[in-house]
């Protein structure tokens, strides 16, 4: 018999009907009800043993982790709680689980725990949710991009260029470690290594998606970036994915246009299609924010929140602007800002980030043209001479959802920019080359998928939005 899922016999309307699937055991209660899942939806299906018509043998063995197969009657429940059921006819053991040792039992772990068993945390209702939600937000990211016109691109995790300046990269050598050959300077020398030259894991895919913007149009990278910083927050990652879109002729406002609509389109997709996934993740912060005292709660819940973001304007506000509000507002007076906002230039912090979205404006907020000495070199610089043309997006309870910027696209101002920084132009000539040759004005974006799983699933680790996170002195799995 055909296996079914059980995603698609909750939604059974024919009763009676033979079937067959196959899971994991959830909870087996009075030596009769099995909850089975199989993956396929947040939901287990109840099987109903017949105990005195059952192999002991059997029964013993259906324990919490185990993988059976069942073939049964799909039948309206009597029971409360489900629909449907499955009367057993034929149960198999395909895979043990020693309820002794198994760590994924039917209550309540806490997420440092689950973390250490991140092979198996999947198993759990939150985790599966989370990483349907993920998957799907996926889906969404490209369906997006390949509806209007871009083309995705793979850029290379290994690159030549460490002048993005995004912050530490891993080194990534064929040397041993202490046995690198050194060169009459005593330096290592890096031409006898894989690449004959020093390589890093790349920190974005930018610089090299440009190249490819001046040419296909639109483009857009999908893919994972790395960063050697010492950052133990719950929004760091030190390998995480990232989305780049990259638009030919496009502008900042252009810029900041398509950022808001790509966001808006992807949770829409997520709220249309993940409707379980996301009740359960609702209800589970519903019930860790009545642990929180009443002044830290959230206003809104999780679906609020998504719904909120999906239908309302984001609040697109200067630089200069963000900074007289913070140094008017209350915190700042009261110096209860960890970074005290004084005068502008300042570059801000996640304190003051989560205070104009949070607090202030209430709603989702673009900042744009910052000081050009706090952001990266390739930004186009306004005509003030003191401004780029970046924009940043910051999100309720995630600060930083999006960095983006127009590019400096004449060769001139790049070039004086370069210099200043330090930055040799022998390093970039390809990148240079863009201005070189057909020049335009170009403009793109990086999103960081995990805070926006984080967003969308109400997570608050990082941690505990990407199968196996890797973060300082952990690359356990
Ligand atoms: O603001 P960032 O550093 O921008 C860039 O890398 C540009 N090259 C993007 C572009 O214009 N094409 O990073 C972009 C986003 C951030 O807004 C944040 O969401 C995420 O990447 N991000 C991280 N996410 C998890 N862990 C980290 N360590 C992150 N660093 C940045
Ligand atoms: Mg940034």
């Amino acid at each position: 018999m055909k296996r079914s899922s059980i995603q698609d016999l909750l939604q059974a309307t024919q009763f009676s009907q033979k079937v067959h699937i196959k899971g994991w055991v959830r909870t087996f209660r009075s030596n009769r009800f099995i909850a089975l899942n199989d993956g396929s939806t947040i939901n287990n299906i109840q099987c109903v043993v017949d105990f005195e018509n059952t192999d002991q043998d059997i029964i013993k063995r259906i324990t919490t982790g185990a993988a059976i197969a069942i073939q049964g009657t799909l039948v309206e429940s009597q029971g409360k709680g489900q629909a449907v059921e499955i009367q057993v006819s034929e149960i198999e053991i395909l895979g043990d689980s020693n309820p002794e040792e198994y760590p994924i039992q039917p209550k309540k772990h806490s997420f440092e725990f689950l973390r250490e068993n991140a092979h198996l945390r999947i198993r759990t209702n939150t985790f599966s949710a989370v990483m349907r939600v993920r998957s799907a937000l996926s889906f969404a990211v490209h369906t997006y991009f390949q509806k209007n016109g871009f083309y995705y691109v793979n850029t290379p995790i290994i690159t030549g260029s460490d002048a993005e300046g995004a912050g530490e990269m891993f080194h990534v050598t064929n040397f041993k470690a202490n046995q690198a050959p050194l060169n009459e300077a005593g330096a290592v020398d890096y031409t006898k290594d894989f690449f004959g030259k020093e390589t890093n894991l790349t920190v974005s895919g930018q610089l090299e998606a440009e190249t490819y913007a001046m040419a296909l149009g639109k483009v857009y990278t999908f893919g994972p970036t790395f960063r050697a910083e010492n950052s133990n927050t719950t929004r760091h990652l030190a390998e995480f994915w990232m989305i780049e879109p990259e638009v030919a002729f496009m502008d900042l406002d252009g810029d900041m246009d398509l950022a808001e609509d790509f966001i808006k389109y992807v949770l829409g997709y997520v709220i249309e299609n993940c409707k379980d996934d996301l009740d359960f993740l609702n209800n589970r912060l519903l019930q860790e924010e009545k642990t929180k005292p009443q002044a830290e709660r959230s206003e809104m819940s999780l679906l609020e929140k998504l719904n909120f973001v999906v239908t309302n304007d984001f609040k697109r506000v200067s630089y200069t602007e963000a900074i007289d509000i913070l140094r008017n507002s209350k915190p700042n007076k009261k110096k209860k800002f960890q970074y005290i906002i004084d005068q502008w230039g300042a570059d801000l912090q996640s304190e003051h980030e989560r205070y104009l979205v949070e607090k202030h404006f209430k709603c989702p907020v673009i900042l744009f043209d910052y000081p050009a000495n706090i952001k990266a070199f390739y930004m186009r610089l306004n005509e003030d001479q003191k401004t780029v043309r970046a924009m940043d997006v910051l999100f309720p309870g995630i600060g930083e959802i999006v960095g983006g910027s127009q590019r400096e696209e004449r060769l001139d101002v790049l070039k004086d920019k370069m210099k200043a920084l330090g930055i040799e132009e022998k390093e970039l000539w390809w990148y240079l080359d863009t201005r070189k040759f057909g020049t335009a004005v170009h403009a793109g974006f990086g999103l960081g998928f995990e805070r926006l799983v984080q967003f969308t699933t109400g997570m608050g680790n990082i941690r505990d939005v990407i199968p196996f996170p890797r973060t300082p002195q952990n690359a356990e799995f």
